[in-house]
């Protein structure tokens, strides 16, 4: 298939997990793919090529998403590379769980930055470029525990659950210039973010899953790739689950 031959993708955080996932399956379909991630390293380089190997252009920036001036940076460079950017999924994300009551002020912002202060500096960044072509779709990685709550995670649902306004009022606004803007609720997808989770953890959320597995980064990718092309030309402000139906 070709659902993205002649598209321009930046994919935030894509040096692994979802985000690299994503960027494999939009190169797959044909799309020229820009990425970023905190450093230049090996990881950068392996999925620089992997992307690459599928026949399609491919760059891995280091930037900082949480900086407002590094994405500015990062946008203006990619569209001197590619000459332009048609999808960005904002994918970049990280966890520091903790009960409240020990929760520092640091967890918090660290955690509101990366996850939620980041889809504001790229997509700031991005908009100018979309609204001069009149098209654009934005993908925000948010989180069922956004949609849902999570103890022990109120930094994240809280910046994943205003990941998810903060899709609906970018479709709103930008709608009416050909940009759509989605957000994907992963579950439990088995990434090194999961990873982290204790056995015990991990098998109590899997028991809490109907279809009885953990998510696969390529599961995310497929839904990603719906929202990044003509397929779901008229779904716009919409947040969609991927989670094996473990919140409904
Ligand atoms: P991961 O930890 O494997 O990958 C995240 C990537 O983002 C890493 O390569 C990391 O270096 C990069 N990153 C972190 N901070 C960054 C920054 N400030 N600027 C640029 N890059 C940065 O995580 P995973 O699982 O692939 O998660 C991807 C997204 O999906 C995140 O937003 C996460 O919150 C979300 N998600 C993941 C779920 C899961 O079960 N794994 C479930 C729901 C949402």
């Amino acid at each position: 298939m070709n659902l993205l031959t002649g598209k321009v993708a930046l994919i935030t955080g894509a040096a692994r997990g979802i985000g690299k996932a994503i960027a494999l399956k939009f190169a797959a379909e044909g799309a020229d793919v820009a990425f970023s991630d905190l450093n230049y390293d090996e990881n950068m380089a392996a999925t620089e090529k992997e992307i690459a190997a599928l026949g399609v252009k491919s760059k891995g920036y280091a930037s900082n998403a949480a900086s407002f001036s590094d994405s500015e940076k990062l946008v203006n460079q990619v569209v001197k590379d590619f000459g332009k950017v048609d999808i960005l999924v904002n994918n970049a994300g990280i966890t520091r769980d903790n009960l409240l009551l020990r929760m520092t002020e640091q967890d918090w912002d660290a955690v509101l930055t990366v996850n939620l202060k980041s889809a504001f500096n790229l997509t700031k960044a991005v908009q100018r470029y979309m609204m001069k072509q009149r098209s654009g779709s934005i993908i925000n990685m948010s989180s069922v525990v956004g949609v849902n709550g999570n103890a022990g995670q109120a930094n994240y649902s809280a910046s994943k659950a205003g990941l998810i306004g903060f899709t609906k009022s970018v479709a709103k606004e930008l709608g009416s210039r050909g940009i759509r803007c989605n957000a994907i609720a992963p579950g439990f997808i088995e990434t090194e973010m999961t990873k982290k989770l204790s056995e015990e953890v991990r098998e109590a959320w899997i028991k809490t899953i109907p279809l009885r597995r953990a998510g696969k980064p390529e599961d995310v990718a497929d839904v990603a790739t719906f929202l990044a092309s003509e397929l779901s030309s008229y779904v716009s402000g919409q947040v969609i689950n991927v989670c094996g139906a473990m919140s409904t």
